[in-house]
């Protein structure tokens, strides 16, 4: 079997040592040493080259090495009928959870703030803090990295509720709402709001003005999810308002975020550069043969995308 792999991104050395230690049965080719690209079986990919896929006819799938497939899905090059299989969790659960956590302290407990406090040497600003209990969240999502991060959250004593496309089972204390109705209840009562969803048409854009201005004044916004999700000047434009009072972001329409993006100026923004949940290479390659090898037995693996939906 051949298995041809290509890893954008700081971890590329260290995720295709772990590929090839889990196929020791497959010829793993590291792209573009293509070889024939007609003997090429399967593809383990993240952020492949616009020409990644030319020739590659006997393609049967492609391995996502992220949770994402939003751009894999757009590859110009990717035939539509070869299937999509994408990492599941791979150690990100417990990773977007400590993120998610760290954001919802940091709003709950007012530790932006603090921050612009201390910068004026100002011992003694009383700022109060809500209960946990008494700080609901809301969560865009009820998947893999959402259910965790719902479960750490009501762990810590926040009231939780999460929002899909249909009705879920989730871990105890954690409360699942769906459809337009759903988010209209949600919104409301969430004073942090974390946005923890595929990039879909759906979804696109949805963290926008008329989202902002349903939720309760001071709400605190968390996206870890992808940057075209939000509507960059809306955002801006909900913190000069207050509607908003800060934010975590992980992810942006642009990365690296440009150095001349105002974003960097808005001390209520926190910034990191896409390290919410980096997947395990050891996760991530034994999910990897794990998939191959039920694909090969002709089962569908977890992870399995639907591109109709889009995820
Ligand atoms: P997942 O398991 O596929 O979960 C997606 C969830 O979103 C599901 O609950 C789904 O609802 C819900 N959903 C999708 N479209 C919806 C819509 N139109 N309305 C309401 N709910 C909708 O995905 P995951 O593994 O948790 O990953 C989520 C995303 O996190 C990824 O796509 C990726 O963009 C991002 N991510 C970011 C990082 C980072 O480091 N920043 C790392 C990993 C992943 P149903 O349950 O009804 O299907
Ligand atoms: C990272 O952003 C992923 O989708 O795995």
């Amino acid at each position: 079997m051949n298995v041809l792999f290509h890893c954008g991104g700081d971890d590329r050395g260290r995720m295709q040592r772990a590929v090839i230690e889990a196929l020791p049965d497959c010829h793993v080719r590291v792209w573009p040493d293509v070889g024939s690209p007609e003997l090429i079986d399967y593809a383990a990919v993240w952020q492949p080259p616009p020409d990644f896929f030319d020739g590659l006819t006997g393609l049967r799938a492609v391995f996502c090495l992220a949770a994402g497939v939003d751009a894999l899905l757009q590859h110009p090059g990717l035939s539509a009928s070869v299937p999509i299989v994408r990492l599941d969790d791979a150690g990100m659960a417990r990773k977007m959870a400590e993120y998610v956590l760290y954001g919802v302290l940091h709003a709950q407990r007012r530790f932006g703030e603090m921050a612009e406090a201390r910068r004026r040497a100002d011992w003694s600003p009383d700022l109060g803090s809500a209960a946990a209990d008494r700080f609901p969240v809301g969560i865009l999502g009820a998947g893999t990295l959402a259910s965790a991060v719902a479960e750490r959250l009501a762990l810590n004593g926040y009231p939780v509720t999460c929002w899909a496309r249909s009705p879920r089972e989730l871990p105890a204390g954690v409360a699942c709402v769906s459809g337009d109705d759903g988010l209209r209840t949600l919104l409301p009562v969430s004073r942090a709001l974390v946005c923890l969803l595929p990039l879909t048409e759906a979804t696109h854009g949805i963290l926008n003005r008329e989202l902002f201005d349903a939720l309760p004044a001071g709400a605190f916004l968390i996206n870890a999810a992808r940057g075209e999700h939000l509507i960059e000047t809306d955002l801006l434009a909900a913190l000069d308002q207050g509607r908003l009072s800060g934010a975590l972001l992980d992810v942006f329409t642009t990365e690296p975020l440009p150095p001349t993006h105002p974003f960097w100026q808005r001390q209520a923004l926190v910034l990191t550069p896409h390290v919410a949940a980096p997947s395990g290479a050891r996760e991530s390659a034994a999910q990897v043969a794990r998939s191959l090898a039920q694909f090969q037995a002709g089962e569908r693996p977890s992870g399995w995308v639907d591109r109709e939906r889009g995820y």
